[in-house]
């Protein structure tokens, strides 16, 4: 797809439903009793991967577009799939999931697409097989292929050395099955949504600094769900509305759950002209409207506690960096590399590529802003993150920018183009 420089971005945007709430909303339902009903859940490949997984469980899930209906059976109601389960592009089917396969009485094998394929999954296999699961990598590779022959579990007090949400959560959903307590303690909070939507399902569930505690359970019920706007998606018009000179942007419905929010708190210490509107409670998750007007941005330095709060949201900081003036320097991200693609290397590569001042560094890439940039030919390496940053990227750069792969936006956010193109008129 071709994109050009552009005017002023102008209006209001609707963010779709979050990507980690909408899989947990699924997963859940699931293994609850009762209906789950959720609205504005997010059509996403990502997400439709997880409905896939669980109708080939045995569960049958209503996909209505805005509204998905989930008619659980229970903690112990799946049955053994006739294939294996294709978690597509999706990490966080493929490693949540994996706990709740772990204390299952069959056998399953779980794969995905060639990325999947590549992305660590021995951050799941130690703590599991810990807790007694029969887990494995079919190559012997740290990666999927899985088999998992679900076992009597036990409690455990996991320390992980990652701050990662699909870690813990995986570890959660595996202790609601164990013979005791489970928890999970983490270098720095990761976000916190399984931990919320359990406790509304009728878990017993704790959060306490880093560590995450469940007790065993007899039974979840099914619950109707509104999800919230997802922060990661909204953060691409956040930064355009940033940085094309004229913009005013409204972005509606926005998850500000405080272990997701670190890019609003990036952008106030840049200096961004950014406001919330209407902050409410009434998803079960903090939301709130996000306005957002052109500002001249500065450098600063991220690194430590706020990073599990924004890591889906490096590539765009990234990018607003290249705009601000002075240095940038993101640190403690070393989790970048393993994500859908390397998001360090393809950053550095492609920002270089567009006249950017940028470095890379074991853990992070240090930025000095205000060069110029002009178009070029990016390679999404099918990263739907990359993708959108570039197309924002390309709003600001000299002539034309041909971004390869750019579909694979329909992973997180299948009406990006369309809402980025709106805005432009
Ligand atoms: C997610 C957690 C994060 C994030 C991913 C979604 C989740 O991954 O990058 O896009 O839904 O739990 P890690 O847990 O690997 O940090």
């Amino acid at each position: 797809m071709k994109f050009s420089k552009c005017g002023p971005l102008r209006g209001e945007v609707t963010i779709p439903g979050d990507k980690s709430i909408s899989h947990r909303s699924v997963m859940l339902g699931s293994i609850a009793r009762g209906t789950t009903e959720i609205h504005n859940f997010l059509q996403g490949a990502d997400c439709l991967s997880t409905i896939s997984c669980f109708r080939k469980m045995g569960i049958e899930i209503e996909n209505n577009g805005n509204t998905v209906l989930v008619h659980g059976r229970g903690l112990r109601g799946l049955s053994k799939p006739d294939t294996a389960l294709d978690c597509g592009n999706s990490g966080t089917t493929t490693r949540l999931i994996s706990g709740i396969l772990s204390a299952q009485d069959f056998t399953v094998t779980l794969t995905g697409d060639a990325s999947i394929q590549k992305r660590p999954m021995k951050r799941i296999l130690d703590p599991l097989s810990q807790m007694g699961a029969q887990i494995r990598s079919l190559q012997d590779n740290g990666c999927a292929p899985l088999t998992i022959t679900g076992s009597l579990l036990h409690g455990i007090h996991y320390l992980s050395p990652v701050a990662s949400a699909q870690v813990k959560s995986a570890i959660l959903l595996a202790g609601l099955y164990a013979d005791g307590e489970t928890q999970v303690t983490e270098p720095y909070v990761s976000r916190n949504h399984t931990e919320l939507m359990l406790s509304l399902f009728g878990a017993d569930v704790h959060m306490r600094d880093t560590t995450a505690k469940i007790q065993p359970a007899k039974e979840l019920y099914g619950q109707k769900i509104r999800i919230p706007g997802d922060i990661s998606s909204a953060a691409f018009f956040l930064a355009a509305g940033l940085l094309v000179p004229g913009s005013e942007i409204l972005i509606r419905n926005v998850g500000i759950n405080p272990t997701r929010d670190g890019i609003l708190r990036v952008c106030q210490k840049m200096g961004a002209d950014l406001t919330l509107l209407n902050e409410n409670h009434d998803t079960g998750e903090p939301v709130a409207d996000l306005l957002v007007k052109n500002s001249r941005l500065h450098g600063i330095t991220i690194g430590g506690a706020i990073i599990p709060t924004l890591i889906d949201e490096l590539p765009i900081i990234a990018a607003m960096a290249c705009f601000a003036e002075g240095e940038t320097i993101i640190r403690d991200a070393a989790e970048l590399k393993v994500k859908e693609s390397n998001r360090i290397d393809v950053m550095v590569r492609s920002l270089s590529a567009m006249g950017a001042d940028v470095e890379e560094t074991a853990d992070g890439m240090i930025i000095r802003g205000s060069s110029p940039l002009h178009g070029a030919i990016i390679d999404s390496r099918l990263d739907h993150r990359i993708a959108m940053t570039f197309a924002i990227v390309s709003c600001l750069a000299e002539g034309e920018t041909e971004i390869l792969g750019a579909e694979c936006v329909n992973i997180s956010y299948p009406e990006f183009y369309q809402d980025l193109e709106r805005l432009k008129s």
